[in-house]
Parts: C-alpha cells; sequence; structure tokens
C-alpha cells in the first residue's frame, strides 16, 4: 500500500512533533526533509559548495549531531534556495515518500512540489513569537547560549527567505488543511491530524 502524509509550514511551528506522531500511530515511515537541507548546510559551513555538498549527500551526513543549531538552519535556508540544490535532493525524496507501506514527509514543499499527490497534506503554523519561544526552549535546554530575541531574529529570516524564493517557496498546496498550533497544544493538534489520516485511510481501504 503507498500512502503518503504531507506536512509543511515554516520553522518550529510543531511540523515535526505532528510528523512524527502521525508515523507511529500508523507504522508509517517518516523524513524530516529539513535535515536533508540543513546536511547540505553544514557542509557550506565547513567551505563545500552547496551543490556539491547537495549532489554527495550520503544517508550517514543526516544523522550528524550537529545539524539542530541556528547558524546550521541560516545556512540551509541559503542552500535551499538554490534550484540545483532542491533538484538533487528531489529524487531521494519522491522515492522515500513512494515507500510500500506509508510515509510522512515534512518540510516546506512537500504538499507543492515532492508529493503533489499526497493523499493527506497538512500546513501547520503559528504566531512567530510561538515559534520562536518554543525553539528558544529546545535550543537552551540542549545547552545553548541564546537569546529568545536572537531566535526570533533566525525564524523570521528563514521564514522571509523560504517564502520569498523563486523555486518551491514556503506556501500551503491549495488543498492543503491548515493548522494553527498557536493556541492549541500539540497533543490536540496531534490528535487532529490523527483523525484526519484514519479518515482518508478508510476512505482508500
Ligand atoms: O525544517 P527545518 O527548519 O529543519 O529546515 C531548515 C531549512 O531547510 C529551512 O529554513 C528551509 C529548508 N527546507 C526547504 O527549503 N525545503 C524543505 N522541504 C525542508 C527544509
Amino acid at each position: 500500500m503507498q500512502f503518503t502524509v504531507a506536512i509543511d509550514g515554516p520553522a518550529a511551528a510543531g511540523k515535526g512533533t505532528i510528523a512524527r506522531g502521525v508515523a507511529d500511530a500508523f507504522g508509517f515511515v517518516h523524513l524530516d526533509t529539513g535535515l536533508l537541507y540543513r546536511a547540505v548546510g553544514r557542509r557550506t559551513l565547513e567551505g563545500t559548495p552547496a551543490t556539491i555538498a547537495a549532489s554527495t549527500l550520503r544517508i550517514r551526513d543526516l544523522s550528524r549531531t550537529d545539524l539542530r543549531t541556528p547558524d546550521v538552519a541560516e545556512a540551509a535556508s541559503k542552500a535551499a534556495a538554490m534550484p540545483e540544490v532542491r533538484e538533487a535532493l528531489l529524487s531521494f525524496q519522491r522515492d522515500f515518500a513512494s515507500r510500500d507501506g506509508g510515509a510522512v514527509l515534512d518540510g516546506r514543499d512537500i504538499g507543492t512540489v515532492i508529493c503533489p499527490n499526497a493523499d493527506v497534506k497538512l500546513f501547520v503554523t503559528a504566531s512567530p513569537e510561538i515559534r520562536a519561544h518554543r525553539r528558544w526552549l529546545e535550543l537552551t535546554q540542549a545547552g545553548l547560549d541564546i537569546t529568545e530575541a536572537q531566535v526570533l531574529e533566525n525564524v523570521l529570516g528563514r521564514d522571509t527567505r523560504d517564502r520569498d524564493r523563486a523555486d518551491a517557496p514556503l506556501k500551503p498546496a491549495e488543498d492543503a488543511i491548515q493548522f494553527d498550533t498557536s493556541e492549541v497544544n500539540i497533543e490536540e493538534a496531534l490528535a487532529k491530524a490523527t483523525g484526519i489520516v484514519r479518515r482518508r485511510l478508510d476512505q482508500k481501504a
């Protein structure tokens, strides 16, 4: 059985938590596509041109433990604006999405470009302040010395770059169901997402 769930949205809106939760609930595989761009961004910070980093990316690059920092996120967002980089990462994502048994992919362009025929498309948002606060908590809990204002600046800068780029900009697919997680807690958002996926699976059965 092929079944694809596409989850898009800006940085720190809760996509990852919802994606992992949906994958766990249904036994689907999950790909955080931001990690591909972060792995490329990490290598650009080490001096490798983005196009080379993208075309030589290896699975083990995705498990590097140094991909979650704001400077890597920034470098990822810059590399992600390059069409050659996106092109180099396309087939890996599409192959992953068509794996037998169901797949959840989260990112910025999953419902619009990578999987335009996904069975379920969700677009997850929250206010910039709430997203920055959540990301600041994660980063400081991981030991990073950073202020909430610096995280907000990073999040806003990435949002603008990710939305304004010409190739595969961050935007909801026309048939995406929009979720605002500013007011609801993540458990409620996950329960809603799981319900949507269950109904679609039942329709397909
Ligand atoms: O999801 P994330 O914050 O880890 O993503 C890091 C950057 O990668 C993000 O600012 C934009 C880019 N990205 C993208 O352009 N397309 C995707 N599908 C996923 C991430």
